[in-house]
């Protein structure tokens, strides 16, 4: 049996089940100090309310640069000088600068204006769907589940769709750079790549306007209120990222759960207004976002009979509060008519999920056409054979080979709600 120090969370094998890890760490040690693969130490809370307080309590920050001392940061991981302007982004600030910066995107990510996206993502679906009906096998994560955020959240952009294979590439390499010691050395050349094509984009809309979010975010700053150009640049980042790494993630983890659960497929075939709850389900179950990102304590906390000393690194495993038996009823079953289903999997506070109601409708949309579509749905391969993806904040598949046999109907099970 493996001791409670050798685990490497941010490895692929761990992501294959981190389930019953979590499980001993509520029990035994619910503030667990750790080692990252880059030698930082950090802690990781793991019981659903503590989970819950860190992400909203204002004694943790997410800005080390205004938090920590020269000699603090000095003994920081090294941060290439490529990475820097992105450290501008929404998701690494503190109010007052986030707050001005996500007032400024909210609106488009609103549910109702995502609600205007149904007819896209519906479309979108069953186009692929018709692509791989024809096969009757695919590789659901990159026939499937990855074009689908990705295609829309460029769209919304303005990136150009055909580019969305290479700003998929720099990404996967930024996100699986937590993995290894010498990850972020590695990363340099896709930053660099993906800085100078957002900085280029940029520049093109500001010569010629169209009708998309970077044209539009663009306008905020040529119209004189605050957004700097790191700020700009690092908010379109993020927006390409978290739109698209999270999101494929719910609906090939949320696949596998349903393939592996007969009986639940069964049950959403044969009653598709279920969609909603089968979502959220999956969200708990899977944990397409398996930790946040990191905290910083502002001054001395204790959790848990545990003191988190001032400056130190605090990672909240949402994937373990999802299943805390303290909150959840049988939390390691899978029930797709779970209600009520309080999960965290889109985080809690004021960094709570800005894309929350796209990826729902999304996944509602993907998940239901999906189901409707493709009867007999088994895995290709041994589920021994199925690899994860490294890295410390996300848990996705590489890919997910499936057969089926194809249902006549193009018709697509519409989202009942993206709120
Ligand atoms: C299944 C899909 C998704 C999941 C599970 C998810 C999960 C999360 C979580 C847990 C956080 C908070 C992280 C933290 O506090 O450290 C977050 C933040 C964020 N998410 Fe998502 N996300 C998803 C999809 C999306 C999509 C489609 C977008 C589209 C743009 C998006 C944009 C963002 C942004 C911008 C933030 C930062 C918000 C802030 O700092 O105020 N996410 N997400």
């Amino acid at each position: 049996m493996r001791t409670i120090v050798d685990v490497d969370i941010a490895s692929a094998e761990f992501k294959a089940d981190p389930f019953p890890f979590y499980e001993r760490l509520r029990r035994e040690a619910p503030v667990f100090r750790l080692t990252l693969p880059d030698r930082q130490q950090v802690w990781l809370v793991s019981r659903y309310d503590d989970v819950s307080m860190l992400l909203k309590d204002e004694r943790f920050v997410k800005n080390r640069f205004e938090l920590l001392t020269k000699e603090q940061l000095a003994k920081q991981p090294w941060i290439p000088k490529v990475f820097m302007p992105l450290a501008r982004n929404m998701l690494d600030l503190d109010p007052p600068d986030h707050t001005r910066i996500r007032a400024l995107v909210q609106k488009a990510f609103s549910a109702q204006r995502v609600e205007q996206m149904q007819g896209r993502i519906e479309a979108l679906a069953g186009e692929l769907l018709d692509r791989a009906c024809r096969r009757g096998r695919m590789d659901l994560i990159h026939d499937y589940a990855l074009p689908i955020p990705t295609t829309i959240i460029a769209e919304m952009l303005g990136i150009p769709v055909g580019d969305r294979h290479k700003f998929h590439r720099w990404s996967s390499r930024v996100l699986t750079s937590t993995s290894s010691r010498h990850g972020t050395f590695l990363a340099i050349p896709a930053v660099w790549l993906f800085v100078r094509y957002i900085r280029k984009l940029v520049k093109a809309r500001r010569e010629r306007p169209e009708d998309d979010l970077v044209t539009a975010l663009v306008q905020v700053q040529d119209s004189g209120q605050h957004l700097s150009d790191d700020e700009l640049l690092s908010l379109i980042f993020l927006l390409i990222v978290a739109g698209h790494e999270t999101t494929v993630n719910l609906i090939g983890n949320g696949m596998l759960a349903l393939v592996e659960h007969p009986d639940q497929l069964e049950k959403l075939e044969s009653d598709p207004s279920l969609i909603r709850t089968a979502v959220e389900e999956l969200l708990r179950f899977t944990c397409p976002v398996e930790t946040a990102t990191e905290r910083y304590a502002r001054e001395d906390v204790t959790i848990a009979g545990v003191t988190i000393a001032k400056g130190d690194i605090v990672f909240a495993a949402i994937g373990s509060a999802n299943r805390d038996a303290t909150r959840f009823e049988n939390p390691d079953v899978l029930d797709i008519a779970r209600e009520p289903n309080r999960h965290l999997a889109f985080g809690q506070g004021i960094h709570f999920c800005l894309g929350a109601p796209l990826a729902r409708l999304e996944a509602q949309i993907a998940i239901g056409a999906l189901v409707a579509r493709c009867r007999d749905l088994r895995l290709a391969v041994e589920p021994a054979a199925l690899r994860w993806r490294p890295g410390l904040v996300l848990r996705g598949l590489r890919t997910l080979p499936v057969t089926f046999t194809a249902q006549g109907s193009r018709k697509c099970v519409a989202a009942p709600s993206a709120a």
